[in-house]
């Protein structure tokens, strides 16, 4: 850590700012890392906390300048299902929002960025298993068009006015301390809460939709791994592919049953089923794990049995 950072963390309250901010004030201190979102949150109890919408390129700029921010975490975003409700919204949200921010750094106002994308920019024509860094990616929402079109700014950005960028393409995300908003892969989390609550739940997708996904603790481990990363080992520059496993619903069902034995799983397809049908099943993160170190920790099992524990001292 470098004496002088200030971060920005940009859409804080949600699924991976919540668990985000908390884990970058253990290693940065509170008063160093400043959590914003579109509207007010019980996180403004626990440190600073500023209302910041992206798209006001000024209003976030008087921000940075008043904390002298050196790096800025972008999360505000539409997710997968929500932008396809929602299309031009999110392509105004994803992209303008990530203009706003790469700017600053090309102003040099700040130092470093950090930028997620998602499984979301491989589609259908993409190879589904054990998916390659660099292969077809033609994605098929709105979601993955921006995210796509986003890892192709970044990687500009770097080139051409050598801002230092960096991005992970995360897997569905999977933790219990915070509630996931308008994914594809938020079955993976609802499942939890509805087992223990009701010892049943009606999956949105289908019982053999397998995703990739990954244990919130290995995504903070990999977010902060790659911010702090050498810039010489970060190689990529428009965005990492990240793996922890895969499985379907089916699969998570009966792991979820060797802790709640009487769980039942029904299944109700939905919009969302042919999102997932564009996704990869699995992915290589061969990239990351060569450049920057990265190493999962967590399995289907190792998750599972982490989330129903923490979750039944939550209830
Ligand atoms: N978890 C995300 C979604 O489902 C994928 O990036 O939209």
């Amino acid at each position: 850590m470098q004496k002088n950072d200030k971060i920005l963390v940009i859409g804080s309250s949600g699924q991976l700012g919540t668990e985000l901010v908390q884990n970058l004030r253990i290693v940065y201190g509170t008063e160093n890392v400043i959590a914003s979102d579109v509207k007010m949150s019980e996180q403004a109890k626990e440190g600073p906390f500023e209302i910041i919408d992206v798209l006001n390129a000024q209003g976030l700029f008087e921000i940075v300048k008043r904390y002298n921010i050196t790096q800025i975490y972008l999360l505000a975003a539409l997710l997968s299902a929500t932008a396809e409700k929602m299309p031009k919204f999110a392509w105004d949200l994803n992209m303008n929002g990530l203009f706003n921010v790469l700017d600053l750094a090309k102003e040099k106002i700040i130092e470093k960025i950090y930028w997620p994308s998602s499984i979301a920019v491989f589609g259908p024509n993409t190879p589904k298993h054990n998916t390659s860094q660099f292969t077809i990616m033609e994605p098929s929402t709105a979601y993955g068009i921006s995210k796509q079109s986003g890892e192709r700014w970044c990687e500009y950005y770097f080139n051409k006015y050598n801002v230092d960028v960096r991005s992970l393409r995360y897997p569905g995300l999977i933790g219990w301390k915070s509630a996931p908003g308008g994914g594809t892969t938020d079955y993976a989390v609802h499942i939890f809460h509805e087992a223990l609550k009701n010892g049943t739940y009606e999956c949105f997708l289908s019982e053999n939709a397998t995703l990739p996904m990954m244990y919130m603790p290995d995504a903070i481990k990999g977010t902060i791994g790659i911010m702090q990363a050498d810039p010489d080992k970060v190689k990529i520059r428009s965005s990492y592919n990240l793996a922890g496993f895969s499985f379907s619903p089916k699969e998570i069902a009966e792991e979820i049953k060797k802790h709640i034995p009487k769980f039942t799983i029904s299944y109700k397809e939905d919009s969302r089923q042919q999102i997932a049908d564009s996704w990869p099943k699995s992915i290589s993160c061969a990239e990351a794990a060569a450049d920057w170190g990265w190493k999962p920790e967590f399995d289907l099992s190792g998750m599972t049995s982490d989330m129903i524990e923490n979750l039944r001292k939550c209830n």
